[in-house]
């Protein structure tokens, strides 16, 4: 009998196991209830008494060394198994990628922290609008071709309430809420009807200015966006107001800055011109005015529309416009985290 406890102690030393189910066999082997080990324990009363302190002292070996087999085993293809889901140390510090900001919101970011500098402060409204907001209280007639301007998605017709065509809709909600002066912009997503390609898609971004108060004039205006192009492209940057027609602005105009890539020489993001349209704008005219209550005696306003899109497009030379929603992190990789 002591020549098989040293035989079970050889082999114990030399058993190899490779995963838990093996473990499992090895624990039953020996120490289950029909094991080897038991079946020693048994057999030890018919030891002679001459042999049973060596036999005892063996049986005893063989029994931690099988424990203590187990419990390596068990720590090992515990450590093996976390190794492989990688969860081998939480605290251990790793080298993470910081995101990007999505180009969009670093523009729009720009625009809201350049006129904030000049005393705009921020307002939203709701994405989807009723006719008053979006088209009627902005001088829009019903029947007007002016609605066909812009191709808009309705969700509901009589009364019709649809997605913005524009941020525009925020003018009058701001005023039918506030008193003049009110020097705030209005930044939000937009929707049209328009199929998708380089230079138009069907959800957009406009950052919408407005400012009523005493006395303001075109002049305002221009030094006001004069300013806005000067920060947001550079010192250099000159603009010029073109005659335009919206419906709400009278007189109505639409700016150009001097083109920032070639400085007004020439190239083929001005398309040889020298200039590119950046926004439309004018002042708020008396029916807007009169529609959200506002004493066209006493106060008058300026207003102005930009493409948030256009402006990131511009300022970062990317050539179409799908690039921003298609979340492919390698265009997007390339914008600085910051800001
Ligand atoms: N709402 C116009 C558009 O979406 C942009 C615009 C033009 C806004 C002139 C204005 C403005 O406030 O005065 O095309």
């Amino acid at each position: 009998m002591i020549d098989k406890v040293k035989q079970y102690l050889e082999q114990v030393a030399q058993h190899t196991i490779a995963n838990t189910e093996e473990l499992e066999a090895f624990r039953i082997q020996y120490l289950g209830k029909n094991g080897l080990i038991p079946a020693l324990f048994k057999d030890f009363t018919k030891v002679p008494k001459e042999a049973r302190k060596e036999m005892g002292i063996l049986l005893n070996k063989l029994k931690t060394e099988v424990a203590h087999k187990i419990d390596s085993v068990k720590a090992q293809l515990e450590e093996q198994s976390m190794q492989t889901q990688g969860t081998e140390d939480l605290f251990k510090p790793v080298a993470c990628n910081v995101g990007s900001r999505h180009p969009l919101a670093v523009v729009r970011q720009e625009i809201i922290d350049i006129f904030s500098r000049i005393g705009f402060t921020v307002s939203e409204g709701p994405e989807i609008e009723d006719d008053w907001h979006n088209f009627s209280s902005l001088n829009f007639p019903e029947e007007h071709p002016a609605r066909d301007m812009q191709d808009t998605f309705f969700i509901e017709k009589n009364p019709d309430i649809a997605l913005r065509t524009h941020t525009s809709s925020v003018q009058v909600r701001v005023m039918e809420n506030n008193k003049p002066p009110i020097r705030s912009i209005f930044p939000g997503r937009v929707f049209r009807n328009e199929a998708i390609s380089a230079r138009a898609h069907c959800i957009f971004h406009q950052v919408e200015g407005l400012y009523v108060a005493e006395n303001v004039s075109f002049a305002d205006l221009k030094q006001t966006l004069m300013y806005f192009a000067k920060e947001m492209f550079g010192k250099n940057t000159g603009i010029r107001l073109r005659p335009s027609y919206f419906p709400f602005t009278e007189p109505s105009a639409e700016m150009d800055i001097s083109c920032h890539i070639c400085g007004g020489d020439g190239c083929n993001i001005c398309k040889y011109t020298g200039w590119v349209e950046i926004l439309g704008c004018g002042m708020v005219d008396t029916n807007v005015l009169q529609n959200a209550n506002i004493d066209t005696e006493k106060f008058t306003g300026f207003a102005f529309g930009m493409g948030i899109e256009r402006i990131a497009m511009l300022k970062y030379q990317v050539n179409d416009l799908r690039l921003f929603f298609e979340n492919d992190i390698r265009f997007l990789g390339q914008f600085e985290a910051t800001l």
